[in-house]
């Protein structure tokens, strides 16, 4: 309490004596993410340190809202910002999502000025910048780092138990599955509470029976959701639903995750926010988990991307542009991706701070074909990724392909032309 007095009398003086005021120290700068499973938070708070140590007058304040791929995070926004109660920063993905959501109907301000006076938009890879650059040409948020969709990962001790490898082709992937099911093991973990991790599966299956080319010409219409891969696809994902865990639509991400550690199934099909989650748990590369490109989608890269950006009208606009350097920079890149289970959208990562996944990530995207992530934003607008969910999400339980493949069409009609 005496402190407290003492705090508050030291605060008098100084506004008295017209020194700054006692706020003016340590602002806060209010971040909208939604980072809060293993890995995640720890990545965040790596980052705020970097942030307190490049930028000691301000305090960052995590407001973060649970649920994986933003599902929960993107509706708060949209409230906010309609609502003319924009936070500082918010986490973004590169892409549709950007533009569509944000960009578009005028709630961001671009960013390629500080890029430009910091002198780091040579820093960043081109095919990630472009992710974030409008029509226009202006940068519209910073890039901080690179995940991969197309991962499958692997509980290593239960695979070398059955004498079995990770798969690399569909067929193979398919044997490997069948020989952990008559053995008692779930092959393949599915967490799909959320909706979007059953999109995440789809998507990497699209990229296997599509090819990069087809199934990036899909989103400027030149290819068209009646392509025969879609059919393929569907199949596909018919046939890996009749291997997962019977609890799947009651775990999310980080559930399904879970049983690959709890030894209670064999494969996950996840980003690499997943190898975040294993090791915040104590797993060991190649002892406890291992990974491979999902079968099929070897030599291709589904890229996510986690950007920042700068509302219009936000409360604290020096502490945004400090905070967007802090994500800019080498160190705060280097400081959040090691833990996060990504790689940085800077070109010049201090290579030995991350894991040997990471290293092969690194090398990956330097040769692999780039294909946007539907799923995690970059590949289409919102309201198509939302319908895109609950499609593949009545699949799951009706499994009707021909009309699934009917209400695709329809949807993408409604928001690609
Ligand atoms: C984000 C990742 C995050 C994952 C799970 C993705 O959409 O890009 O940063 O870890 O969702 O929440």
């Amino acid at each position: 309490m005496r402190r407290v007095v003492l705090a508050l009398m030291l605060s008098l003086a100084l506004v008295v004596a017209g020194a700054a005021p006692a706020l003016a120290q340590n602002s806060p700068v209010e971040i909208v993410n939604w980072w809060t499973a293993g890995g995640e938070e720890d990545a965040l708070i790596a980052l705020f340190e970097v942030f307190r140590d490049q930028h000691p007058e301000f305090e960052p304040i995590s407001s973060a809202v649970a649920g994986g791929a933003g599902t929960d995070a993107k509706a708060v926004m949209i409230t906010r910002l309609v609502g003319g109660n924009p936070p500082d920063s918010f986490q973004v993905h590169g892409g549709a999502e950007l533009f569509h959501s944000y960009v578009d109907p005028g709630f961001m301000q671009p960013v390629t000025h500080l890029l430009e006076e910091w002198d780091v938009v040579d820093d960043f890879n081109p095919e990630i910048l472009d992710l974030v650059r409008g029509e226009d040409g202006e940068i519209y948020s910073v890039p901080l780092n690179i995940h991969r969709s197309n991962v499958m990962w692997t509980n290593q001790r239960i695979l070398e138990e059955h004498g079995l490898e990770a798969p690399e082709t569909i067929e193979e992937m398919f044997d490997v599955f069948e020989a952990l099911e008559e053995a008692g093991v779930t092959p393949l973990a599915l967490g799909d509470l959320n909706r979007w991790p059953t999109l995440h599966l789809f998507e990497n299956l699209m990229l296997a029976t599509m090819g990069p080319e087809d199934y990036n010409a899909l989103w400027d219409g030149t290819v068209t959701f009646d392509h025969e891969g879609l059919r393929e696809a569907l199949e596909l994902l018919d046939q890996a639903l009749e291997y997962v865990n019977p609890d799947h639509a009651a775990l999310d991400w980080q559930g399904a995750a879970e049983l690959l550690v709890e030894d209670e199934a064999v494969f996950n099909v996840m980003g690499d926010w997943a190898e975040g989650y294993f090791r915040a748990v104590g797993w060991e590369p190649l002892e406890d988990y291992g990974w491979t490109t999902v079968p099929g989608t070897e030599g291709n890269f589904m890229v996510v991307t986690d950007t920042f950006g700068l509302p219009e009208g936000i409360s604290n606009p020096e502490g945004a542009r400090a905070w967007l350097q802090t994500v800019a920079s080498r160190e705060g890149q280097d400081a959040f991706n090691p833990i996060k289970g990504s790689i940085p959208a800077r070109i010049d990562p201090d290579v030995e701070r991350y894991s040997i996944y990471l290293q092969s990530s690194i090398e990956d995207f330097a040769q692999d074909n780039l294909t946007p992530s539907i799923a995690h934003g970059s590949a289409a607008p919102e309201g198509f990724v939302s319908e895109f969910e609950d499609i593949l999400n009545e699949f799951v339980t009706v499994r009707d392909v021909d009309h699934t493949l009917d209400r695709m069409q329809t949807i993408a009609g409604e928001y690609l032309n």
